[in-house]
């Protein structure tokens, strides 16, 4: 009798996923606690198994690889970011991931120009200011923010897919798009109206700056102290990438000191924590990395992960592959 192959998910699915699990050519389990499962309940179960599905959480190193033993043949994470995979060790046990690259892009758009909006016209900062019951009546400089619809530039840093559904998006709010990236000059942003621009340029002219690069050695501390330096004087940074593209505690201090206007930040540099300077600042709208929660999305995301599963599986080429064939 020949043994279904075992594919292993790190994470609590849905019911939708559960049903299509079930008639898959493998066997499948799962984390059973709800969300996510941590790192050493992950590392027992991945052992024998011949697919894992990870979340952009679960570091996935020497350490796992090894954990899970040789007959490990793909890691697909729920993610279109990998910058949890350790590509040179994948390579080593010659183990194939994959990520979930197009079905994010909307949702992850949406949330970005949520935060524009909110950080541009002080959304949480109003809401918070409720709260706390204060008696207040209209006044006209109650809370004014910026008019990012005035002829504002955005300034998207790495114009890819996501980039450029920030950048459809901005259009329809009448704000000019600048943009730095490997797309930014293609047919599509050209139809679209972006100017492709410099990172120096970008920062120097945009009133809001998206950031939307992947997490990789050269994008760490992508926007530091000095790149802040040159921002604009009130202009307002949006970062729905990953965290350590900033760095946080220059970024507080430009909050602080009133050199930017403000930040909205889905994303952590030492995520889950949040640097204790950014909670104490009005300027800034933080959320919880919701880039991709939404509905569908999510399932999407699940899905795609779960075809890359059975591809590599089944022999073939899986189509998110983001390591070079085993
Ligand atoms: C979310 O952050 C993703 O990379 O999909």
């Amino acid at each position: 009798m020949t043994t279904l192959p075992r594919v292993h998910l790190g994470y609590t699915p849905t019911a939708a996923t559960v049903a299509k699990v079930s008639t898959q050519a493998w066997r499948t389990d799962w984390y059973r606690e709800g969300g996510v499962e941590p790192r050493p309940v992950l590392l027992q179960h991945v052992a024998g198994a011949a697919g894992v599905v990870t979340v952009l959480t679960h570091e996935v190193d020497d350490e796992f690889l090894q954990a899970a033993g040789p007959q490990l043949r793909v890691v697909a994470n729920m993610a279109v970011g990998f910058d949890n995979f350790d590509l040179a060790a994948l390579a080593n046990y010659g183990v194939v991931g994959t990520n979930t690259p197009g079905v994010v892009d909307a949702a992850t758009a949406d949330l970005a120009m949520a935060l524009i909006l909110a950080a541009a016209r002080r959304v949480a900062e109003g809401d918070r200011f409720l709260r706390t019951g204060v008696p207040w009546s209209w006044q006209p400089d109650m809370m004014v923010g910026m008019d990012v619809s005035a002829n504002r530039i955005l300034g998207i840093v790495g114009l890819g897919r996501i980039g450029m559904a920030v950048a459809r998006r901005a259009r329809a709010f009448d704000m000019r798009v600048i943009a730095t990236g490997r797309a930014a000059s293609d047919e599509p942003a050209r139809q679209l109206g972006v100017e492709p621009v410099s990172l120096d340029s970008l920062l120097r002219r945009a009133d809001v700056v998206s950031l939307h690069c992947p997490l990789t050695a050269a994008t760490h501390h992508l926007i530091g102290r000095e790149e802040l330096e040159v921002m604009k004087p009130g202009s307002i940074l949006v970062n729905t990438s990953r965290g350590p593209v900033v760095d946080e505690q220059a970024l507080v201090d430009a909050l602080q000191t009133g050199k930017i206007m403000g930040a909205g930040l889905d994303v952590f540099e030492h995520e889950p924590a949040v640097h204790p300077g950014l909670l104490e600042l009005e300027n800034v709208v933080l959320v919880p990395h919701l880039g991709s929660a939404g509905d569908r999305t999510r399932q999407e995301m699940s899905d795609r992960a779960l075809r890359n599963v059975a591809a590599v599986l089944a022999g073939e080429r899986p189509q998110d592959l983001v390591t070079p064939i085993a």
